[in-house]
């Protein structure tokens, strides 16, 4: 959607979700930004205001399906929402061991049932208009289960195969919908990686990319080309012929 006036963004209280924040502010932008850190959301919502965007905070945890739920009805009632970026999420991996079922229960919740809450009250709404985008924040790490973060990669997977069969169904109906699948970026969820990070990307490019691309209406932003191809290939590949050279590949440390 082009020029999109009322955006929703969760986890844009840091990394990412604020880059896009600050990327989308302007005026006559309506801006609705969740997080779980109110400090950090209120400064973003600050910087986002001086750019002339009407800004409207709240801590919510996304896996609260009833306060999403109320929250996203209250926006849309106030103006319909354009654009959901189903952003928040959380990264883990297997660096100190296995990993704990704690662990894996808290990403599945946030990553998983975190963007279904999120994106699932706004489909109805938005069907009912013809009008609409949502996109789903995936990963590289969703085309090929990597051992150093197994639940990670398998949340990440199901959000990419939820966008893409949504799309399906949605684009039919006038809405859009767009899965984003970036390689890594420096945020809070990369800075304890103690790996080399090849292609490693500053959150505003990839915002940018993510804005040019949600813009054309894709169906998947995957980004920079050279580890999207990487991840491509691996997942055509036969597991016999990779589970050796991804065994050896740096683990990701655990919560
Ligand atoms: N960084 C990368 O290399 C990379 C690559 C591919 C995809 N991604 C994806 O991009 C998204 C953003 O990550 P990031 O790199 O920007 O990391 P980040 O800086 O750690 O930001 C994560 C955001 O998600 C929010 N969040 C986490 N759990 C939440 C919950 N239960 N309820 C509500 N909000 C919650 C955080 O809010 P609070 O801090 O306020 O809790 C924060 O705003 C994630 O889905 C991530 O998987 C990141």
């Amino acid at each position: 959607m082009h020029n999109p006036k009322h955006i929703v963004i969760t986890g844009a209280s840091s990394g990412i979700g604020a880059a896009l924040a600050l990327a989308y502010a302007a005026p006559d932008v309506r801006l609705g930004l969740s997080g779980r850190n109110q400090q950090r959301l209120e400064q973003l919502a600050a910087q986002a205001r001086a750019k002339g965007a009407n800004v409207v905070t709240a801590t919510i945890d996304v896996t609260s399906r009833g306060a999403m739920n109320a929250w996203l009805q209250s926006l849309d009632a106030a103006q319909p929402i354009d654009l959901v970026i189903a952003n928040a999420g959380i990264s883990a991996g297997t660096g100190s061991g296995n990993e704990t079922e704690q662990q894996i229960r808290e990403i599945i919740a946030i990553n998983v049932e975190g963007v279904i809450n999120t994106v699932q009250p706004m489909i109805e709404p938005m069907v009912a208009r013809g009008r609409g985008q949502l996109a789903i924040m995936s990963s590289l790490a969703g085309f090929r289960g990597f051992p150093g973060a197994p639940s990670y990669c398998a949340s990440k997977a199901a959000v990419k195969v939820y966008g893409e069969a949504l799309r399906g169904d949605l684009s039919y109906k006038g809405v859009g919908v767009t899965v984003i699948c970036p390689g890594y970026v420096k945020t809070s969820m990369t800075e304890p990686n103690k790996f080399p990070m090849p292609f490693l990307m500053t959150a505003e490019k990839c915002a940018e990319i993510i804005k040019r691309g949600l813009a054309r209406n894709k169906a998947r932003i995957a980004f920079p080309f050279l580890p999207y191809f990487f991840v491509w290939l691996l997942s055509l590949l036969p597991p016999s012929l990779t589970d050796h050279l991804l065994a050896v590949l740096p683990k990701k440390a655990g919560r």
